[in-house]
């Protein structure tokens, strides 16, 4: 019997995609590519933290729906535990969603440039992604972005606000006029909210349709991998569903709540983050051959008028490692930069200035 080759066993739309690329960590490298915060924790957090991980019984499940993690994070959102679904990273939530809600033929649409695995999980799915061009400098494009909605009655909308990489937001009016005219769920991920001090959360009580995405990851706990949905009771039952049991390991849970309960500490760093970002937004801003695009988040986005490459590979050489975003439509010699700690800002911007100078 003749079979399959082995990679004709694989989805046509898998074989098609491009795998998420994250950089390998460097020693000595300013690392300013994956949006992280610059923090690492403080020795007496590191010491409860020990004690706490110290309790952590490894023989046994994790908490299956990680009861206890839900309710530090409902309690701080002041929402019911109901409305929350928490995932290994919001990543594992934008697959959740889709899995739940998303049949044969289905449209998910998303404002583009903006973060790649919206478009990943979707044509994973075998589901098609509509992306609808940004403006010129990355700003929303309410009517065309209402007219497409109009015209393909997509199941699902992402909205990044901010945008990840470009960083721009959309207002809560905006928002609210995309949710009127949305056929299916509009889904506003906050993964960089805190930067922007901004959220939808309260318009949840009157919009059922409205879906928003938080992560931990960019507020100092990257490494723990904990998203969470937070929707309508009823839709976060039935996405509840989909989930694995025991998606979020024990340590995970155990160091989040411990580490929520410092919530001054995180939000000392997103205030230095936001102090830092407008520094170095106002050193792109003078600087000659740098266009720096608008951002609320923990980074920015800026063009530049020499080869985008060969400007990453130089600041690389001057150990500083960036984000070459170039290779996005609509972002050619585009690199983004993470907000560091001001000593690695310094260094970022030196290097940069220096780059520049050298042609
Ligand atoms: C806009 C946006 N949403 C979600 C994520 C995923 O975050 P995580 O899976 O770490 O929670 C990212 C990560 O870069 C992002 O930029």
């Amino acid at each position: 019997m003749k079979r399959p080759r082995l990679l004709d066993l694989v989805k046509p739309e898998v074989l098609s995609l491009t795998a998420y690329r994250a950089e390998e960590p460097r020693p000595g490298l300013i690392k300013l590519d994956a949006n992280e915060s610059p923090f690492p924790l403080p020795e007496e957090l590191r010491r409860e933290l020990r004690r706490a991980l110290d309790q952590v019984d490894v023989h046994r499940y994790p908490d299956a729906k990680a009861d206890r993690l839900r309710s530090v994070l409902a309690a701080q959102l002041r929402m019911s535990p109901e409305s929350l679904v928490l995932g290994n990273g919001s990543d594992e939530l934008i697959q959740l969603l889709l899995l739940a809600t998303s049949g044969p033929g289905a449209t998910v649409l998303a404002p583009v440039p903006t973060f790649s695995m919206y478009e990943l999980i979707t044509r994973a799915h075998g589901l098609r992604f509509e992306g609808v061009p940004l403006g010129p400098r990355f700003e929303p494009d309410l009517p065309t972005l209402i007219e497409t909605i109009e015209r393909l009655r997509p199941e699902i909308i992402f909205l990044a606000t901010p945008n990840n990489p470009t960083g721009g937001v959309f207002s809560e009016a905006e928002i609210c006029k995309i949710l009127a005219v949305a056929p299916g769920l509009v889904v506003v991920d906050e993964a960089y909210g805190p930067y922007a001090g901004r959220t939808m959360l309260p318009h949840l009580v009157d919009q059922e349709r409205l879906v928003i995405l938080r992560s931990l990851s960019k507020i100092g706990l990257a490494g723990l991998r904990i998203g969470y949905l937070v929707a309508h009771p009823a839709l976060a039952a039935e996405i509840e569903k989909v989930r694995l049991p025991f998606n979020l390991n024990s340590f995970s849970q155990t160091a989040a709540i411990v580490l929520l309960n410092h919530h001054e500490w995180i939000d000392a760093n997103i205030g230095e983050v936001v102090r830092e970002r407008e520094r170095v937004m106002d050193c792109l801003v003078a600087l000659a051959g740098v266009e720096a695009f608008p951002s609320a988040a923990n980074f920015i986005l800026f063009r530049t008028t020499r080869s985008g490459g060969d400007l990453f590979e130089t600041l690389l050489q001057r150990g500083v490692l960036v984000r070459n975003v170039g290779s996005v439509p609509g972002l050619q010699d585009c690199l983004r930069v993470t907000v560091g700690t001001k000593a690695e800002n310094n260094q970022f911007m030196e290097a940069l200035t220096k780059a520049l100078k050298q042609d």
